[in-house]
């Protein structure tokens, strides 16, 4: 049985619409590097915007956390995960989502009664205590004694300082362990593993305080590795199906015992974190390893990855990468299209970030061991930097191998020592994707508008109809837009381009949206970035008469609300992408 299939299956029948993944990277969101829930796409809607496809919806999506990227190597933590879920925007509430998580779990996934548990919110000083919920878990079955009532660390979604949509919720635990299952639940006995978390989304989090949403929404969350595992019987998630077989290959090729508990953790670290890289490059906009944001974390992930290949004695010639991959991208072609059709760039991107570090991690390893034995207890920050510089060691890395021996990093002098050298710096980076969920400003929203105008605008003047977007950040300081062209543009063709878009913005265009079925959306002419990734219903932004595309906004109501536009850079991005820099003021 396929969890996914049968979770979408279930909920559908419940009158759900299925929506497709959105990307993993997400669109015109610089708050957040990756999609770290599979509620995050849906912020819009969970704040108060008609969703095309109604008040019910169900996916799985694509998600990557890396806030602890160097727990992976245990038996439970990823970096790459799927979430299924299912969402009411203002429709069923606490029963109806409570029942139907019930009736998922023992009757579609035959999850006996006795194994499950369930948490609600205790109460403070915004919301009273859930009787509510429990009251609905006691009329389903599940005992007093299966319920706690838990405070704001444990129930309250995300947290009560992130920023953004938030409520409290109910978290359904299942008892994993052999012995019987006790008649109490214990919040801290943990062989009760969290399943499910159910959040009824009723607040909306800024920075003058807790607001109620336009309407009461459910956001549910279901971790895809975690339940398989469980299901499955087996207590390590890198046991079950989801994962054997690339272990196997591993083992294989490096002729060593995932059960050797030496290599336990490197064969997990290499699984993890190449999966995490071939559904991270292998989307459309593909990112590539780079020193600064999403393209930082996949060069992290392929080096250490590459790393505990190494530590393996896996021969770096094998084709065992290349195998890898191709299994990874064949397992998962089915639910991610783009994967296969991305396949050379996937192979070739990450192979070609293992030659480069391989050429210098032989001798950067050397260098370490001769360094490690200088210092007793810490390596100075510029000899970190050193190895990073010289060798490609991302300073995780270092910390990790200095760990092994016992040894620390001074990270914040490496830092300093990096901050120097680099434009925009990791410590920035990190700390953009833990700013948590907060939404697209009125700044962000007219730079989304700009991209649409200089999308339309590039057609014109470069007199080619097949450009089109490739990428887009936004942050409040600027937009990034890529797209696919061979070469680099002329002065004249970059005046020409500023003097079309102002000549819009003074025009001061209308801004129209529309929803229709997605067909007959790009046969009116619409501009669509990921055709086979949309909805059957999709919304068009249209702009005065120069620009048509399928977009979930949001957007300017005017184009005069853009005021002026200015091209700051405009660079190579890749192979046949380039990439503009652009302000408005
Ligand atoms: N947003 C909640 C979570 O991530 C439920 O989907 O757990």
């Amino acid at each position: 049985m396929k969890l996914k299939d049968e979770f979408i299956k279930f909920f559908v029948s419940k009158g759900h619409k299925q929506i497709p993944s959105a990307p993993i990277v997400p669109e015109n969101d610089n708050t957040v590097l990756f999609n770290t829930a599979g509620m995050q796409p849906l912020i819009p809607y969970l704040k108060g915007q008609k969703h095309p496809l109604g008040n019910r919806l169900t996916d799985y999506q694509k998600c990557l956390r890396t806030d602890d990227l160097e727990e992976v190597g245990d038996a439970t933590h990823h970096t790459f995960f799927e979430m299924l879920g299912n969402w009411s925007l203002g429709d069923y509430f606490k029963k109806e989502s409570i029942a139907w998580s019930f009736e998922f779990l023992t009757e579609v996934l035959n999850i006996p009664v006795e194994r499950l548990a369930v948490s609600v919110f205790a109460g403070n000083e915004i919301i009273g205590k859930d009787e509510e919920s429990a009251e609905i878990w006691k009329s389903l079955g599940i005992p007093d004694a299966r319920i706690a009532y838990l405070g704001e660390e444990d129930n309250w979604w995300p947290n009560m300082k992130l920023l953004g949509p938030c409520g409290t919720d109910t978290e359904i635990f299942y008892w994993r362990s052999d012995e019987k299952a006790p008649v109490e639940y214990d919040p801290n006995d943990d062989r009760w593993v969290e399943i499910w978390n159910n959040v009824f989304m009723e607040y909306n989090h800024t920075e003058e305080g807790f607001t109620p949403l336009a309407h009461k929404n459910v956001d549910t969350g279901m971790g895809v590795e975690r339940v398989t595992a469980i299901l499955e019987g087996v207590n390590d998630n890198y046991l079950s199906s989801l994962f054997k077989n690339y272990i196997k290959l591993i083992e294989d090729y490096a002729g060593k015992s995932y059960n050797d508990s030496e290599y336990t953790a490197s064969m997990r670290i290499i699984v993890d974190h190449i999966r995490a890289a071939v559904i991270i490059v292998g989307e459309n906009s593909g990112v590539k390893p780079s020193n600064t944001d999403q393209g930082y974390i996949v060069r992290r992930l392929i080096r250490r990855a590459i790393r505990h290949e190494n530590k393996l004695g896996i021969d770096i010639n094998s084709d065992f990468l290349r195998t890898l991959i191709d299994s990874i991208i064949d397992d998962y072609r089915e639910y991610y299209p783009e994967l296969n059709e991305n396949r050379f760039k996937i192979v070739e991107t990450i192979e070609s970030e293992k030659t480069k570090f391989n050429r210098t991690l032989e001798k950067g390893l050397k260098e370490f061991n001769k360094i490690c034995t200088s210092y007793e207890s810490k390596i100075p920050g510029e000899v970190a930097f050193h190895l990073y510089d010289t060798y490609g060691f991302p300073i995780e890395l270092t910390t990790e191998l200095a760990l092994e021996r016992g040894l620390s990093v001074d990270e914040e002098g490496f830092n300093q020592k990096f901050k120097a050298h680099q434009e925009l710096s990791r410590a920035g980076a990190e700390a953009k994707f833990k700013s948590g969920l907060a939404g697209t400003g009125e700044v962000e929203t007219r730079y989304h508008t700009a991209t649409h105008l200089l999308n339309a605008a590039l057609k014109i003047v470069l007199n080619d109809c097949n450009i089109h977007q490739m990428g887009s950040n936004i942050t409040t300081e600027r937009m990034r837009f890529d797209f696919n062209f061979d070469r680099k543009l002329t002065d004249d063709e970059k005046q020409k381009l500023e003097d079309l878009i102002n000549e819009w913005i003074e025009a001061d265009y209308t801004v129209t949206k529309e929803e229709m079925d997605k067909e007959k959306a790009v046969e009116s002419g619409a501009e669509a970035m990921f055709i086979d990734k949309y909805p059957d219903v999709v919304t068009v932004y249209q702009i005065g008469d120069v620009s048509r595309e399928i977009c979930t906004g949001p957007h300017v109501k005017h184009t005069g609300e853009l005021h002026h536009f200015k091209i700051k850079k405009e660079e190579a991005s890749g192979a046949g992408v380039r990439r503009i820099k652009a302000i408005l003021n």
